[in-house]
């Protein structure tokens, strides 16, 4: 069970810098008496949780009580030294932030690609934190890293980890088990690079088709959500909650998705949400079940509400959403940690963003965290100021108690994954886990299942092809072609098919790095881009494949192509293999595609399946005949 790191050897270790302080002292001859103590309580593994967090707490100063509750992204420094910081982002050191500021909660913020590195600066930074007066171990978290978009304030593409297909796609394939499967196949590769807690599952139900955070999601269907989120808290987290666990983190509470004009509230110009259609409760269902699943910590959004009975403040400043309506309606007694930076901005990517403290941008950083507190939340994101608690607690604002309250869930987690008695990791056995050949096999299966036939005229696929078909592609290169001993040309009107890879249309835009990042605006393809893709398939009968990472209005497509595939991350290969009837397209969509721009602006924001007259309803997808005869590129697997 503690094969490599075994339950003796962290306290051991601990110990030894223990005696060696108290040697110090003892040299001095002044405390005799001490140089025989025995273990603290709160390192005592037979002891009961409960008393180890009441021991520990009892130990501690405010200061270091404060150093809980924030939770903040931590870089690497040059080849894997710690993070040297850097004040005009107000980003304080790695040493400083664990031994000055007692900071033990960290998002990896860097990529993973080498698994080695990471692993090894994992323990560098463990070992860190055992250095420091309590020895609190570290707990890291992350945004998603298992599929293909890169969002340096959303989520990693998969590095080294296993490729599975964003979220969004794990819904069109609907297939509850597999979920569960990809949770514990996630939970190894985490567990085992030392990250504990997963800054998902996103459950916001994306009834506003425009909202840049689709990926992540299970869609518009609140059904569909709660069936798949509960296998997926299950599967990050385990049957029991313990030492090999992953502590999920569900965002964001009480539902992102009604974003007013579609507008993302990372943004001042996304900061409402609207409920035109008094739909507030639909948003509560998947969040329902995350409770139900044993979901242990939850996220609120930035967002603020319009139109409601709620104050028009972001949810973390809203007493009426975390402690009446989460804590004591819902019952949720976990974790509640505010989403990234709303009291004091940030400088992530070497730019500063002000504090997303919407509908309180007037007040104060004190004041603000106040309300934070005052809501009911636990722990702040993306901020490393407990300076800000303990003047709170110092001017009688906040009640040590009320800190305790929090920082007693906090401390509660840590020894409850475990990593009181083991906080390292075996640098040999992560990079056997991550990414072997079993769990890349499964995600790459599930890229290949969740693509989602939309259109198949004359049964163009699984494309019938030989060694003189010439192809014109866009999207990716050609190796992929190559390696399949496909033949290419240069432009459509040479070719006997064309396959084509597109994003859904969105509007680039970039007055900040992070905007970059999110896929806003129009669901449409500009008229020019139309244009363009009318003159390949006026040539030559082409295959689509377009990226669902939001619905997209592709009337014109559907009308044109030869036939339209959706995907929701996938590789080239994944791409060919469904093309050619290697693989089968088993996708249902897992929200509408809509009409025109007309009737996406005519949707109510909260409410699912209401743009008029949608082309692909939710749920739909052909499949390949069940012989899939014809493909001579390669047989069907059945
Ligand atoms: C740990 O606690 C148990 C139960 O109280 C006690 O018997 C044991 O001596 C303690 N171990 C250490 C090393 O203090
Ligand atoms: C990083 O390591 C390389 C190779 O060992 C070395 O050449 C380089 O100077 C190092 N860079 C820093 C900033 O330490
Ligand atoms: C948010 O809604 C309020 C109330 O309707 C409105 O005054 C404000 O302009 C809106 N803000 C944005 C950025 O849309
Ligand atoms: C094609 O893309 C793959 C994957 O990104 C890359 O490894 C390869 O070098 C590319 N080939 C060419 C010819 O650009
Ligand atoms: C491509 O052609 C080469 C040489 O004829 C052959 O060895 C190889 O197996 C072929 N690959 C595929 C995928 O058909
Ligand atoms: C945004 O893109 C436009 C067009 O490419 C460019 O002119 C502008 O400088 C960019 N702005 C920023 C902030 O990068
Ligand atoms: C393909 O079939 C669809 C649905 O029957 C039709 O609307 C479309 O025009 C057809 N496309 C082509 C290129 O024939």
């Amino acid at each position: 069970m503690c094969a490599l790191y075994g339950i003796q050897s962290l306290p051991r270790l601990v110990l030894v810098s223990f005696l060696v302080s108290l040697a110090a002292c003892s040299s001095a001859a002044s405390h005799p008496a001490e140089s025989h103590s025995t273990l603290p309580a709160y390192r005592n593994a037979s002891l009961c949780v409960d008393e180890r967090v009441d021991d520990l707490l009892s130990r501690m100063t405010l200061e270091e009580k404060a150093g809980q509750m924030f939770h903040t992204q931590i870089f690497t420094g040059p080849n894997g030294t710690f993070d040297p910081g850097d004040p005009s982002q107000n980003r304080a050191s790695t040493i400083d932030r664990v031994t000055t500021k007692f900071m033990t909660h960290f998002n990896v913020a860097f990529s993973t690609a080498s698994t080695k590195d990471t692993a090894e600066f994992v323990n560098r930074l463990q070992r860190l934190a055992l250095g420091t007066r309590l020895g609190i171990p570290i707990t890291l978290s992350t945004d998603p890293r298992h599929a293909f978009h890169d969002n340096v304030a959303a989520g990693f593409s998969a590095g080294d980890f296993s490729q599975w297909p964003e979220n969004i796609g794990l819904a069109a394939i609907r297939d509850a088990k597999l979920v569960r499967k990809f949770g514990e196949i996630a939970r190894e590769e985490y567990t085992a690079i030392g990250i504990r807690v997963s800054l998902h599952p996103q459950v916001d139900l994306t009834t506003e088709p425009r909202w840049a955070r689709t990926n992540h999601g299970f869609g518009e269907d609140a059904q569909l959500t709660a069936t798949l989120l509960d296998a997926y808290v299950r599967g990050f987290q385990g049957d029991t909650f313990g030492a090999h666990s992953v502590s999920t983190v569900t965002k964001h509470f009480p539902g992102g998705g009604p974003a007013a004009n579609g507008e993302d509230s990372h943004f001042e110009y996304g900061q409402n949400s609207s409920y035109p259609g008094n739909n507030f409760e639909y948003h509560l269902i998947p969040f329902k079940a995350a409770i139900a699943a044993g979901t242990r910590q939850m996220m609120p959004y930035y967002s603020r509400p319009q139109g409601t009975q709620f104050d028009a403040v972001g949810w973390a400043f809203n007493k009426q959403i975390i402690t009446q309506l989460l804590r004591e309606e819902l019952g949720f007694d976990g974790i509640v940690v505010t989403d990234w930076s709303i009291i004091t901005g940030s400088g992530a990517g070497g730019e500063w963003v002000p504090a997303r403290a919407w509908g309180v941008q007037e007040l104060s950083e004190s004041e603000r965290a106040l309300l934070v507190l005052n809501a009911g939340c636990d722990q702040f994101g993306g901020e490393e100021r407990p300076d800000l608690i303990v003047d709170l607690v110092h001017r009688g604002l906040v009640s040590e108690e009320r800190i305790d309250q929090s920082v007693r869930r906090l401390l509660r987690e840590k020894f409850l994954l475990g990593l009181f008695e083991n906080p390292f990791v075996d640098v040999q056995a992560a990079q056997q886990i991550i990414g072997n050949a079993y769990f890349r096999k499964l995600g790459d299966q599930a890229q290949r299942r969740a693509y989602t036939l939309l259109t198949n005229n004359n049964s163009i696929l699984p494309l019938n092809h030989n060694t003189n078909t010439k192809f014109y592609i866009e999207g990716f290169n050609k190796t992929y072609m190559e390696n399949r001993n496909l033949t290419l040309v240069d432009t459509p009107a040479q070719a006997d098919y064309a396959l084509l890879r597109l994003n859904a249309p969105y509007e680039p835009r970039n007055n900040t790095l992070i905007e970059t990042f999110f896929h806003a605006g129009s669901l449409e393809y500009p008229e020019a881009e139309k244009q363009r893709q009318a003159g390949i398939y006026a040539a030559v009968p082409t295959i689509v494949d377009i990226l669902l990472d939001r619905p997209a209005v592709v009337p014109e497509v559907a009308g044109s192509a030869a036939a339209l595939l959706g995907s929701y991350g996938s590789s080239a290969d994944a791409f060919l293999d469904v093309v050619f009837g290697v693989a089968k397209p088993e996708g249902k969509l897992p929200f509408d595609l809509p009409r025109s721009m007309q009737a996406v602006e005519d949707n109510m924001e909260d409410v699912p399946f209401d743009t008029r007259d949608p082309v692909f309803r939710f749920g739909f997808g052909l499949a390949y005949p069940d012989s899939c005869a014809g493909a001579s590129g390669g047989a069907c697997f059945s």
